[in-house]
């Protein structure tokens, strides 16, 4: 366990990089299977971090500021469940937009903003620390996929995981109930979860979301390959592949894949992986649910639902999960 480092007054920060080797095999794992799939963790790499905001602001991509949306009319209630002096943990904290809805009415204890990427992680503490000096921040950079550990160091109190953005949504249902049952063990006995997901609605409105006319959802899946060829020291080419996003009805979730545009053979950490003209890799999935649906997939984690919120039109839902 890294030492956590003074970065100002107010701004504490500590580092549990997994190692890369692990990365490695984790990622060529993937790239070997029948459907070549990577982890969509792998997005957000500084330029990708940046492509993602860039994202949340598109016309056509309405979660983020539905969700802002509610948080916004609804945060007086929000923040008498999550209430005031509770620790506020947020996993995949990027740019710490989010929170600044609630801080004034919260007033947690400490704020955790956890994130894979060090250096855009590091910046937002220190800009959301100069921006609120009476916030005491605790920043790790983390792969909270592999191990929570990290809360071992941080303050006490009640504990609220703030989960917002539908990123549960990029998870099988079945590894969000792990990934929640992961959260109902560091909540104790009165902790709860803030968690916002996307809804399943009529497929033009979802598939305009992740085919954005600019073009900057296309550019965001085809970095992953930059970020690739840096880690496994392999050499794919942009330009030989494409995005392609669509509405599994069936499944309920949005896919993303890169597409080969024809027949290639690309070098990785020595050997070769081998591409079809059409063959894809399945960089993303993002699951849509409905209320009753998110419930259930709560209960199975022993969290219970104790409320909800939407927006005017139903697009997208904010919850209150409690640990008893
Ligand atoms: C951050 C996972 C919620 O699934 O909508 C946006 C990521 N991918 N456009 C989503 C994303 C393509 C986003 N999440």
């Amino acid at each position: 366990m890294a030492q956590a480092l003074k970065k100002a007054d107010n701004v504490m920060f500590q580092s549990t990089q997994p190692e890369l080797g692990d990365n490695r095999l984790e990622l060529l794992r993937g790239l070997r299977q029948a459907q070549k799939t990577l982890d969509p963790k792998w997005f957000y790499d500084e330029r990708g971090s940046r492509l993602f905001d860039r994202i949340t602001r598109l016309p056509e991509y309405y979660p983020t500021r539905t969700e802002i949306g509610i948080l916004t009319d609804n945060r007086q209630a929000i923040s008498r469940l999550c209430e005031t002096g509770c620790v506020f943990i947020e996993p995949g904290s990027g740019s710490s937009e989010k929170v600044r809805l609630l801080l004034d009415e919260l007033r947690p204890s400490a704020y955790v903003p956890v994130d894979i990427s060090e250096e855009f992680l590091c910046d937002a503490a220190l800009q959301l620390g100069r921006e609120y000096p009476w916030l005491n921040i605790h920043a790790v950079c983390a792969d909270f996929n592999h191990s929570w550990s990290f809360l071992d160091e941080v303050p006490e109190g009640k504990r609220v995981v703030f989960y917002p953005g539908s990123t549960i949504g990029n998870l099988e249902p079945q590894a969000a109930v792990a990934f929640l049952q992961r959260v109902r063990r560091i909540l104790g006995e009165d902790g709860g979860a803030l968690v916002g997901v996307d809804l399943h609605k009529s497929s033009p409105r979802l598939h305009a979301a992740y085919n954005d006319a600019s073009g900057l959802t296309a550019r965001f899946n085809l970095n992953v390959l930059e970020r690739i060829n840096g880690v496994l020291d392999a050499n794919f080419d942009e330009r030989l592949f494409s995005h392609r996003a669509f509405y599994n009805e069936e499944l309920q979730r949005i896919e993303m894949h890169l597409v080969s545009d024809k027949a290639q053979s690309v070098k990785c950490s020595g050997g070769h992986i081998e591409f079809a003209a059409g063959e894809t890799i399945h960089t993303e999935n993002s699951y849509k649910y409905t209320v009753d649906g998110f419930a259930q997939l709560a209960q199975s984690a022993n969290l219970s639902l104790q409320q909800s919120w939407l927006d005017s039109e139903s697009l997208f839902s904010v919850h209150y999960l409690s640990a008893v």
